[in-house]
């Protein structure tokens, strides 16, 4: 089986619930950490890991998001007028290959397993990649490229994977490991959003996978798991045994989740900080507003 990953998945067709009212007229993709879109991140991250087709899982009410990925000579061509070229290269570096971009609707919010599914005739039969944009990695090497080159010595199936607090697992997949290798770990059983007293693990999938194409042969036989949802983890976790084989791999970098506010307002202040025309107008801020909360005490 071949182990170069040039397609990667992006299952943006939620419709975003937690961030009512925003999300009623905006995707909840386009929302921004500091000033890029939360699927510019998704995208930097699968082409730096060499990704070169991207195939979006969209649904009804996701046009912005498909015009977001337009180029925009006019506003081009008036930075260029204005000399803003520092400005034009953003924008520029968001400018993606024509066709290399792809949209499939999920007529039916099945789950995220059949979302991943409903791409399955433009994978065929090669190993793919599947991006939450939910999950926000900050890494000095993108966490998928971690993977990518992860994956070239071991094949089979990757998730990503991190330790939470144990009273947290029950919110994500989690892992069951036979061997752990370190960064590596070997799989010996998964479960979806299991109860608190049958994670078998605190250690958690976090949304970046390297899969077989057989696991969309799981999904088409539609069994719905934990919530009714018809799951990514358990369409996985039929790999366990067979010649493939399921790895977890503890990358590194900090993630946020971008799904819930406490974790978006986190990744928009280490986000901001880490720019450096920000950074000291920020700090400056954050300290001051910690005392106050101090003095206040
Ligand atoms: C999804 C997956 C879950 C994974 C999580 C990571 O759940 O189903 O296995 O742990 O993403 O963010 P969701 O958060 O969409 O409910």
């Amino acid at each position: 089986m071949k182990r170069e990953v040039t397609k990667a998945i992006f299952p943006v067709a939620g419709m975003g619930t937690r961030f009512l009212p925003a999300t009623k007229s905006v995707p909840k993709e386009i929302m921004t950490l500091v000033d890029r879109p939360l699927i510019q991140y998704a995208i930097d991250e699968a082409r730096a890991a060499g990704i070169k087709e991207f195939i979006f899982v969209t649904s009804r009410g996701k046009g912005a998001l498909e015009d977001y990925f337009d180029h925009a000579p006019q506003l081009e061509q008036e930075l260029r007028r204005k000399g803003k070229s520092e400005l034009l290269e953003t924008l520029q570096s968001t400018n993606m290959d024509s066709g290399a971009i792809a949209y499939i609707r999920q007529h039916k919010a099945l789950g995220l397993g059949h979302a991943v599914w409903c791409a399955r005739r433009l994978i065929a039969d090669e190993p793919f990649a599947v991006i939450l944009p939910d999950d926000v990695i900050a890494a000095e090497k993108p966490c998928l490229q971690q993977m990518v080159e992860a994956y070239a010595e071991t094949g089979g199936n990757m998730v990503a994977a991190m330790e939470v607090a144990p009273d947290k697992a029950s919110s994500y997949g989690v892992l069951d490991v036979s061997d752990d290798m370190g960064s590596m770990v070997k799989v010996r059983g998964m479960v979806e959003k299991p109860k608190a007293e049958e994670a078998p693990s605190n250690l958690a999938v976090i949304g970046r996978y390297i899969l077989s194409p057989s696991v969309l042969s799981s999904l088409s036989s539609m069994e719905a798991g934990a919530g009714g949802e018809i799951q990514l983890t358990d369409a996985i976790a039929s790999e366990i045994g067979s010649e493939n084989g399921v790895y977890g791999y503890r990358f590194r970098g900090q993630r946020f989740d971008c799904g819930s506010k406490s974790g978006f307002l986190q990744a928009t202040v280490a986000f901001g900080l880490q720019r450096e025309e920000l950074r000291d107008d920020l700090s400056d801020y954050l300290h001051d507003i910690v005392n106050m909360g101090k003095a206040a005490e």
